[in-house]
């Protein structure tokens, strides 16, 4: 017993298959514009992306929540889309209209692109500055989005609505859209990669628009993709769980989770658990999965979400949150509320 670690952080306990009472318990989006110093801190810098790229403004976003609230999870402030923003789409996020990627690839080709991996190094620096002043019983998650969801943005150039102009990408030219996959799997390899040797604890794959797909594209554009990263993530970083958010993924996330060897399942609002608790190894962690709304709402709709998430969950390991962004209109009271409700 001389070598085991004398100190563990709860929320890898769980995530290494052990129960932890009350679950560790952090939010989707909870470094974001429903808190009041992080407006503060936007308006003075002027914009989202010059926050993601200060290491400085990212590393103070990311502890902001953890210090208002005693999260047992901080996670990395910065975005999905620097990916393709590193590798050569020009990133604008305007307000009111969500990002813009140009050239969208459903005009132009990849080759056209210019890669600009130095991209990464000032989110590297982020990780490095929260790990050294967070908390060592707290974790910092590290994140990317799946191939499949970057994917859905870099066709479109923006949020599109029902990823249609992905999806008829990859069954009209399913080679071109391999392609695609390919090189922003290896991107996001590196990208993941550097973030653990940045001090990132565990690391979360956000397949966000997953659930449009049906069942073979699911395996060929969400399953393969994500098994190849984490196999390549876990060669490099045996130790560092990869939890999978493959978000709207119904009665297909058991398959998700068997087939990419994801080290926890994150679910969506409307995951069944007791569907998914019945179909998943008991040792498998499970995180999620309370509607943002309800705690928006707060009140009785708080309570009862809470009450039967953690009814299901009983026994199993699992970290508490949402099951999508926590919404900007939510009250600080609800979150206050959520926390004390879940811990006493
Ligand atoms: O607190 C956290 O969770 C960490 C930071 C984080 C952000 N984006 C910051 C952000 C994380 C993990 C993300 C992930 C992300 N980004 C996803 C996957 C999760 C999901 O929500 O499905 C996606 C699809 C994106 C892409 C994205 N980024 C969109 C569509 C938008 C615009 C819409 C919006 O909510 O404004 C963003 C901007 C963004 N990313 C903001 C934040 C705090 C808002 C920027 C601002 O105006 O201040």
């Amino acid at each position: 017993m001389a070598d085991m670690p004398v100190f563990m952080i709860d929320a890898i306990r769980v995530l290494s298959g052990q129960t932890v009472s009350p679950a560790p318990v952090w939010l989707m989006r909870q470094a974001g514009r429903y808190l009041p110093e992080y407006r503060a801190l936007r308006a003075e810098k002027g914009s989202f992306l010059g926050l993601a790229y200060d290491p400085e403004a990212a590393a103070e976003i990311t502890l902001q929540p953890i210090r208002r609230f005693g999260f047992d999870v901080a996670i990395l402030f910065s975005d999905i889309l620097i990916v393709p923003h590193a590798m050569g789409q020009d990133l604008t996020f305007t307000e009111g209209e969500g990002p813009r990627l140009k050239p969208p690839l459903e005009a132009a080709r990849l080759e056209e692109l210019t890669p600009a991996r130095q991209h990464y190094a000032p989110i590297w620096e982020t990780v490095r500055r929260v790990r050294a002043q967070l908390a060592p019983e707290k974790a910092l998650f590290g994140f990317a989005g799946s191939p499949y969801t970057v994917a859905t943005y870099m066709v479109a150039g923006e949020g599109s609505k029902e990823q249609a102009a992905a999806r008829l990408m990859a069954y009209a030219d399913p080679g071109r859209f391999e392609e695609l996959i390919r090189a922003i799997s290896a991107d996001t390899l590196e990208y993941l990669s550097g973030q653990v040797a940045a001090g990132a604890d565990a690391l979360m794959l956000f397949d966000s628009w997953s659930g449009s797909l049906s069942v073979s594209e699911f395996e060929r554009w969400v399953i393969a993709p994500t098994a190849w990263l984490v196999a390549e993530l876990r060669a490099r970083h045996p130790a560092t769980p990869i939890i999978g958010f493959p978000r709207g993924a119904g009665s297909k996330a058991p398959a998700y989770a068997r087939e990419t060897q994801v080290s926890a399942l994150a679910l969506d609002e409307a995951a069944d658990l007791e569907f998914v608790v019945a179909n998943t190894p008991d040792t498998l962690p499970l995180q999620g999965n309370l509607d943002p709304m309800a705690l928006k709402a707060g009140g009785a709709a708080l309570e009862a979400g809470l009450a039967r998430i953690r009814e299901a969950m009983a026994g199993r390991p699992h970290i508490l949150n949402l099951g999508h962004g926590i919404d900007r209109f939510t009250p600080i009271s609800h979150v206050e509320r959520l926390l004390e409700l879940h811990r006493r």
